[in-house]
This record gives C-alpha cells, structure tokens and sequence, in this order.
C-alpha cells in the first residue's frame, strides 16, 4: 500500500448539529459526561481524561451527526492534509485551541485532524481492586463503588440509582458506509488506519473493517473506526454510534446501565454483553436526538505488529455473550420511531445473520 498522507494518534470528539441543547444536556449528563463549555450555539461535553471536550454539538435546523475529529501527531501531518486536500489550515476558536484541516470521507462525513490542543486536567480515579476465585489482592476492605444503599434514591415512588457511569474519553465511531471498501480505503490511505480485522462477505466483497490507528510499537486500540455496509433497503445514513470508553472497569460500565434504566427515559439500545471484535463489554443508549452512545470497557490494545484478521458476519454480528441487537442498532432514527421500527422488523439484524450463516453452510457442503 502506498505510504498514507498522515498516521493520526486518535479520535477526539464527535460533533453533531442539534435543534435544541436542553433535553440533550440532561441525557448527556446521565450517560455520566461532564458539561465543559456551552455558549448560546454550542455545548461541549468532556470525559475525566485529557481531551478538552469529545463531545460538541452546535445549534442547527436539523438533528445530524457531522463528523468526527482525529489527533494528529506533528503540524505537519496538518500541511500533509492542506496540500493533498486543497484545503486551509485553520486556528481552532473552541475549547482547546491548536490548528485542524477538514476534510471529507467519501460517505460525506467531516473528518477534522487537529494539532496542539490544550489537554485538560484530567479527573482523579481510583481504580478499584477485584478479588477473584485465584487472586484475593482486597482484604479487611469492603467494596463501594458509590455511596452503598444511599445510591437508591426514591423519585415519586419511583427508585432511581443516581450513581452514573464515569466517561474517560471517546474511543471510536461506527460508521454505515455505501461503499465498505471506498471507505476503508480512504481512511487507510488518508488518515493510515490499519485493518485489525476485515469484515468480509460470504461472496469475498468487503463489508467492512474495524481499524485502529497506525502508531508503530504503540499499542492503540482494536478500533478508532468501525466501517460498515450492511444489507439495507435504503442507506440508514452515517452514523452508527460513538463509543467512550469508562472510567473504571466492568462496575463503572454496570452502574451507568443501571442508573440509566431506572431514569427511564430513553432507549436502551443493545447490551450488555462482551464483544467478540475489540473484546470491550459494551452497552448502548439511545439519545433524545436519536443517536446512539456506546459505554465501554476492558478492550483489546494492539500495536501495528498485529496482522489482519479477516472476519464473516457472524463473528461481526454475534458478541462473546449477550442479547441480540434490536433491528433499530446502527441506525440513527427519531426516537418516535424506534417502537414501530422495531415492532415492524424485530429481527432484521438476526434474520441476516442467520440467512449469512445458512448460505454460508451451503456453500461449504457443495
Ligand atoms: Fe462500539
């Protein structure tokens, strides 16, 4: 392949166009964000680690996910960009400052590469110690990851656990491409992706990738990027999902599920499981907007060494453990729409799978 245009280091926010902050404020703040900044056209919402702010939405017409921003290592990566791109090198007036180009992936997505932001102060945690059947490192200790029983709070005769997940930072985006190929491609050639694992059809034609940054002897993680084309009636538009990875472990991830399912107002969009691809045990909410965030923890770190694995559907569709995703996962939506949507196709993502997995047998016994 042919040397790429730069090697970015890693994503650092998602930024999406909103009609109005308010109910999006709240949700953020129960997904167990930080509010860092907010004008009267922008929010910007921060994890406990170093990025300024990894999630930023300005007010708009539409609800739209507009892109997605990567850390570049050197300004020169940045002049890399201008030249191959024809575009400006601008200052950055958010939180953070530093310079970015913009450019934009062959699904329309704007992709901006950013160079010398600030980094925040980031927020002290103490990581808790787990005792296991083969290593009991805690004794004459108990574990609390909140306040114990104080945690249940009764709101209208409603209980309510108040303790979130901490996010520390975002890790990656899912991505519907209308061209799985076009898309790895780009994002290998331009921003030097590599491929930890293709995904790859039972006819041979790529469906997609999970690519991770090319950092050298650097171990990053499994995936910054998830590209994939999916069989749809229609393109379900770009975005998928944006994954931030949790503070503190398996209990961190536990307790945002918790807390949001007993606020009770919002969709609970898949989980909680153990991936197989990128190993992370996930869960996913559903915002007001229609748009889904991942909680993660526990994933893969691998450094550049680490070959391609190609992958079929089911190893792409089916976790280590975990329920099945809703016909409504991968898709941005109104949330009006999610009970007809999945009333109407309850088993969409199921169905492909096992029409994969049939075809896939078939083949085999000719
Ligand atoms: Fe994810």
């Amino acid at each position: 392949m042919a040397k790429p245009i730069c090697k970015v280091a890693d994503i650092i926010y998602v930024r999406f166009e909103l009609t109005e902050f308010e109910a999006q404020k709240k949700y953020l703040n129960h997904f167990g964000m930080m509010l860092a900044h907010e004008d009267e056209n922008s929010i910007f919402f921060r994890g406990t680690g170093t990025s300024p702010y990894i999630y930023v939405a300005t007010k708009g017409e539409e609800n739209k996910y507009i892109g997605s921003a990567y850390k570049a290592n050197d300004y020169s990566d940045l002049e890399a960009l201008a030249k191959e791109f024809n575009v400006e090198i601008v200052e950055i007036t958010e939180p953070g400052g530093g310079h970015k180009v913009t450019v934009i992936d062959p699904d329309g997505i704007e992709v901006e590469v950013c160079h010398g932001m600030r980094e925040a102060e980031a927020v002290a945690i103490v990581s808790k110690v787990i005792n296991t059947g083969e290593s009991t490192p805690r004794e004459n200790q108990t574990q609390r990851f909140g306040k114990g029983a104080e945690e249940w709070q009764l709101h209208d005769d409603k209980w309510v656990y108040e303790l979130t997940s901490k996010v520390k930072r975002l890790g990656h985006t899912a991505i519907n491409c209308r061209d799985a190929q076009a898309s790895v491609d780009w994002y290998a050639n331009v921003l030097g992706f590599i491929s930890s694992n293709n995904l790859v059809a039972p006819d041979g034609n790529t469906m997609g990738a999970f690519m991770r940054c090319d950092q050298g002897d650097k171990p990053v993680d499994h995936h910054t990027i998830n590209n994939i084309s999916l069989p749809s009636p229609e393109y379900p538009g770009a975005y998928g999902h944006a994954g931030y990875e949790v503070s503190d472990s398996v209990d961190d991830l536990m307790a945002g599920h918790y807390h949001l399912k007993t606020v009770d107002e919002y969709y609970h969009e898949w989980g909680i499981g153990r991936h197989l691809l990128g190993s992370q045990m996930y869960d996913y909410w559903r915002d007001p907007h229609g748009f889904t965030h991942e909680h993660w923890t526990d994933g893969d770190l691998m450094d550049a060494s680490v070959p391609t694995d190609d992958i079929g559907l089911l190893e792409f569709g089916k976790a280590q453990y975990g329920p099945p995703p809703p016909a409504t996962f991968g898709h941005s939506m109104p949330v009006d729409q999610v009970d007809k949507v999945r009333a109407e196709v309850p088993d969409l993502f199921e169905g492909v799978l096992k029409d994969v997995e049939r075809m896939t047998k078939a083949a085999m016994e000719k």
